[in-house]
Parts: C-alpha cells; structure tokens; sequence
C-alpha cells in the first residue's frame, strides 16, 4: 500500500472512529434529554398522585364523618320524661329500703338517683328543665344521704319527705304540677326484698 492510501486510509478509520464517537456521543445527548424529561415526567405525576391520593382521602374521611354525625344523631337517647320515670322507680325503692333499715340497699339505690341526675345533664340537654333538676334535687339528696350513711331511720323518714316536697315544687315550677310523688304506700315490685 502507498503511504498515501495509507494516509488516506488512515484518515478514513480516524474519520470512521470520530463519526463512531460522534454517534456515541449524539446516542449520548439523545439519552440524557428523555432521563430529564423522564425524571420530571416521574415527578410531575407523584405530584399529581398524591395530591389525588390526598383529595381522595379527605374526600373518604368526609364520608366517614358524615356517616358517623348521621349515625350518632339517629342514636337512641331517652328523653327527660324517661329519667324521671327511672328516678321515680328508685324513689320508691329508697323508702322501703330506709324505712326497713336496709341501708346497703338505700345507699344503692340513692347512687341510682345520683346517676339519673348526672345523665340528664349529659343526654337531656334538649330540655330547658334539665339544667334545674340537680339544682333543685341536690341539697335534698345530699341530706338523704347523710341520713343513710349515718343508719338514721327518723332522719330518713323526714328527709324523704323533703325530697318528695322537691320533687313536686319542681314540677310545680316547670308547670308539670299533674305529675305528683307522694311517700309509696306498698313496695314497687313484689319479687325483691326491700
Ligand atoms: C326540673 C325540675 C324537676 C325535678 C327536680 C323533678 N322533676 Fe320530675 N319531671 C319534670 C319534668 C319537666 C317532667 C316532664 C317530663 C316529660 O316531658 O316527659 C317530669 C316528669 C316526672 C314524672 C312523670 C314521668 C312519666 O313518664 O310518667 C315523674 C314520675 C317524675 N317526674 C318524678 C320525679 C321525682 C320522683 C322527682 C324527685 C326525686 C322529680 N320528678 C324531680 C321536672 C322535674
């Protein structure tokens, strides 16, 4: 081969490398655009996922909420006319109790009134009346209970009276006066030992 060929040879593989180095590097720059593109692209819908994801989870927390509300409206809750017809059961079981000086079960069934007091207050509150009953009923419980705790009979027997007076000055009050207590005259049920 003449060195020329050689040369020309020579420049042809140099210029063949060069074309295959340009074409690696343009393969190169190629590849590098779409890697930008796709990274953003990636990021770009994470974004757009999770503040789907996130849309979708307020909107799923919403529903459970409004589920719930609807839930705990339509709950059964006594009204105050269901209280007092309680309270009125343990009223009569509170005088045969202390009148028989049976005080374990006076101080239970004292505690039973005490707690109808304390749920009016939580669950009567549609009631304007229902704020006056521990007002009203608290001095007298108070003092019945001291009687009880002190295994008094004559002190029960007049503070029971008390409370009975309470019980109907209230009523009168609140314009309910046709719903009067009086001192139980016979036990409210036959099947338990006062
Ligand atoms: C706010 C004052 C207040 C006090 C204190 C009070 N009541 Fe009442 N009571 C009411 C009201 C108001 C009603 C009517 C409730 C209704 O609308 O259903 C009522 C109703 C009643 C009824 C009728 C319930 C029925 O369904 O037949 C009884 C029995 C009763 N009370 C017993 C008592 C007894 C016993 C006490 C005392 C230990 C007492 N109450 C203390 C306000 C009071």
């Amino acid at each position: 081969m003449t060195p020329v060929r050689t040369a020309i040879r020579a420049g042809k593989k140099d210029w063949n490398i060069d074309t295959a180095d340009l074409q690696n590097r343009k393969h190169k720059t190629k590849n590098i655009k779409p890697l930008t593109m796709r990274v953003t692209t990636i990021i770009a819908f994470t974004i757009l996922l999770f503040g789907c994801n996130q849309q979708q989870d307020t909107k799923q927390l919403q529903l459970r909420i409004d589920s719930l509300e609807k839930k705990v409206n339509d709950a059964y809750k006594p009204g105050l006319g269901e209280f007092m017809a309680d309270i009125q059961l343990h009223h009569a079981k509170l005088y045969f109790a202390g009148k028989h000086a049976h005080w374990k079960l006076a101080d239970f069934e004292i505690k039973e009134i005490m707690e109808a007091l304390d749920d009016i207050k939580t669950y009567a509150t549609d009631r304007p009346e229902s704020k006056l009953v521990p007002v009203m009923l608290g001095p007298a419980i108070d003092s019945l209970n001291d009687a009880i705790v002190k295994q008094d009979t004559t002190q029960f027997g007049k503070r029971f009276i008390i409370l009975t007076n309470t019980c109907n000055n209230c009523h009168k009050a609140v314009h309910y006066e046709f719903n009067q207590v009086k001192i139980p005259t016979t036990p409210p049920y036959s099947n338990q030992e006062f």
